[in-house]
């Protein structure tokens, strides 16, 4: 009906709370909360990339540091070292002539170097800390609340990054004050040795091309990673029941997060950050909801509450 149309319409580029949101097909969308709602928070779990999705893109006018782009070894000839190789591989990164096959040895590369070097440079727990305090990184408004009400629902949360898990870790602790029973960190874990120097890297490197692979091998709680180390194969079980599946991410590639999983239903959200006119398209054809202007997290909030 023309009803029906108009309100199609509407819905598919609306303003929200003052937060832009485009929904390609709303009555996807629509279908896909009330199977979610119906088969309950159990069955239910949460995904989110952590740079650019769950922290600001933009604060104060300057661009939001990632949990790579923040650290500062406390050498300022390895900082320097690995600015380097950022400005040899990024474009690289973004290079949409390398095929991927070929791009994924690139990144396999880069993530090994880097590695090494902070390794090399001796990088401390410490200096970890420090460069947080010292960072220009924020959570978008509402990810607290989001985390709450998910944590209320019983409801896990995979943070996943090709960052760094320790450094994310020490974000959640400084920015966030708290830690969530719910949320577990799935990044590169760093081992330290009883002086709080890095010595190696646990388990196989996540770079982001192959977020997908080894994702649920190396969740652990935020909060006590190592205590709970013999947890870990059950807790990745358990999560692999949860066939309902909220996802959160800024770049097309993050959709790959829940290809470990066999989801039944998939909400995929996308955080459109930059570039808006020339990415809405694909966007918009990749996530069931995409959100503009590095807005904040309260739109999920409202989704999440009716899911569950
Ligand atoms: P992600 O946070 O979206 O999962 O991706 C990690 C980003 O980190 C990726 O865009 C490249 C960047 N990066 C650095 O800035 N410095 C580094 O040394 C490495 C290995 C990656």
């Amino acid at each position: 009906s023309s009803d029906h149309q108009k309100e199609t319409q509407t819905m598919e580029h609306v303003v929200v709370d003052g937060s832009e949101v485009v929904v390609k097909d709303p009555q996807s969308l629509c279908h896909k909360i009330s199977s979610i709602r119906l088969a309950g928070p159990e069955k239910l779990q949460v995904i989110a990339d952590f740079d650019a999705t769950l922290t600001k893109y933009w604060i104060d006018g300057r661009r939001g540091q990632s949990s790579h782009g923040l650290l500062r070894q406390g050498s300022p000839e390895y900082d320097e070292k690995r600015q380097k190789l950022y400005e040899y591989y990024h474009p690289l990164e973004f290079d949409p002539t390398i095929p991927l096959d070929q791009k994924a040895k690139l990144m396999e590369e880069w993530w090994g170097k880097s590695h090494a070097l902070l390794v090399e440079g001796g990088l401390t727990y410490d200096a970890i800390k420090k460069s947080v305090t010292n960072s220009t990184i924020a959570f978008r408004e509402g990810v607290v609340e989001l985390f709450e009400f998910l944590e209320e629902k019983d409801v896990p949360v995979l943070v996943f990054s090709a960052g760094l898990a320790d450094i994310i870790e020490e974000v959640f602790r400084q920015k966030l004050h708290r830690s969530f029973k719910n949320v577990r960190v799935v990044s590169n874990q760093m081992i330290f040795d009883q002086n709080g120097q890095l010595v190696s890297f646990k388990g196989k490197t996540i770079h982001v091309l192959n977020k997908n692979e080894h994702a649920l091998d190396m969740a652990a709680p935020v909060h006590d990673r190592i205590d709970n180390v013999n947890g870990l194969n059950e807790d990745n079980s358990f999560v692999k029941k949860r066939t309902n599946v909220l996802l959160l991410g800024d770049h097309i590639g993050d959709l790959g997060m829940s290809d470990g999983l066999n989801y039944e239903t998939r909400i995929s959200v996308g955080f459109l950050n930059d570039n808006v006119e020339n990415s809405l398209e694909s966007y918009q054809k990749a996530f069931d909801v995409v959100y503009l202007n590095d807005t904040s997290m309260q739109g999920v909030v409202k989704l999440a509450s009716q899911l569950c």
